[in-house]
């Protein structure tokens, strides 16, 4: 069983740095930290649970930070975390890191200057947040949610990605469609990934493969948008757009119905998040809802009751929401 000492040689530190990191009783250098927290992940060093609870001197006030407020997902997630805080007689400081990794570097170190008690944080950038997001688990509770960097740094609270793409995936072959595509964001994230590697295992489960090649970009409606122009020569070899979230799926029935195809009719298009926007579509959206208020009550729930085992993975299942965009299934 590794040691507090093994930790602080294999760091670099001192023992006292390595106890300061792992108890967060006073701030620490982030690249110390970092250091420590790597070693202790290396080594399965399971430091002493009650040094996780949150901090002595308590502001009652819990930092989030997320990569984009503009998308319409993560105000839905952002409420339903400060509702679940308010129960607990806590307040939420919101910032947003701008689809920047420097930004988001400038706004973890900013929270941990304002002594909040703990961040919830879905990191930007699958890799280039790591430093900053491993630089601040030595300090202070920290959970992960929705998005998370590589490696199992912290906590984390998501979307079973695999779940929703497979329900997606099952309702378009129910309804005959098997030439599937599969528009959206680049692999540069959590979320972009999981979803690529759901989607590639969904199709193989019914012995499929794509239609063509993905195509990746951003989470963003442009993308869909910009997805459909280079879909529409090619709409002959495809009955059913598949997207990774649904401002991609509301940029792709626009571009669809700017060059007059039809939905489903000529092709079937799918979403994923269940934003305010997806139901009122045109035609509404067939997309799965995440379950942002459950993924609420596990952070704070995580937040609040000290690990003792180490960093814990918990994905919550989308709910399929089937509407107009997909064909109507079969009555059973
Ligand atoms: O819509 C933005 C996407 O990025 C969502 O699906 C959410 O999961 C986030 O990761």
């Amino acid at each position: 069983m590794a040691t507090i000492h093994d930790v602080a040689k294999l760091a670099g530190v001192s023992t006292s740095t390595v106890s300061r990191v792992l108890s967060r009783s006073r701030p620490v250098n982030p690249e110390s930290a970092r250091k420590v927290v790597a070693a202790a992940e290396q080594l399965g060093y399971r430091y002493n649970a009650v040094a996780r609870a949150l901090r002595t001197n308590r502001s009652n006030t819990i930092g989030m930070l997320v990569p984009q407020i503009s998308n319409p997902f993560f105000p839905a997630l952002v409420e339903a975390v400060e509702r679940r805080l308010q129960r607990e007689g806590l307040e939420l400081l919101l910032c947003d890191s701008q689809r920047d990794v420097d930004v988001e570097a400038r706004r973890l170190r900013t929270l941990v200057e304002r002594q909040v008690d703990g961040i919830i944080i879905s990191p930007y950038d699958f890799t280039g947040s790591i430093p900053a997001v491993s630089g601040v688990i030595g300090q202070i509770p920290v959970i992960q949610v929705d998005r998370r960097v590589d490696g199992t740094l912290s906590d984390w609270v998501g979307a079973d990605d695999w779940a929703g793409l497979a329900q997606v995936i099952d309702l378009l072959v129910s309804v005959g469609r098997r030439r599937l595509v599969f528009v959206s964001s680049a692999h540069t994230n959590y979320s972009g990934r999981a979803r690529s590697d759901a989607f590639d295992a969904a199709l193989r489960r019914h012995g499929l493969e794509a239609a063509r090649t993905a195509l990746l970009g951003s989470f963003e409606v442009e993308w869909g948008l910009e997805a459909a122009r280079r879909l529409i020569g090619d709409l002959d070899t495809v009955d059913g757009i598949v997207c990774g979230n649904d401002a991609i799926a509301l940029g792709v029935l626009r571009g669809l119905r700017q060059a007059g195809v039809r939905v489903p009719d000529d092709v079937a298009v799918t979403g994923f998040d269940d934003i305010t926007f997806a139901e009122i579509s045109d035609p509404p959206l067939t997309t799965v809802r995440q379950q942002w208020d459950v993924m609420a009550d596990e952070c704070v729930r995580l937040l609040l009751q000290p690990d003792t085992y180490g960093p814990r993975s918990i994905a919550i299942a989308p709910t399929l929401q089937i509407r107009e965009s997909t064909p109507k299934p079969e009555a059973p």
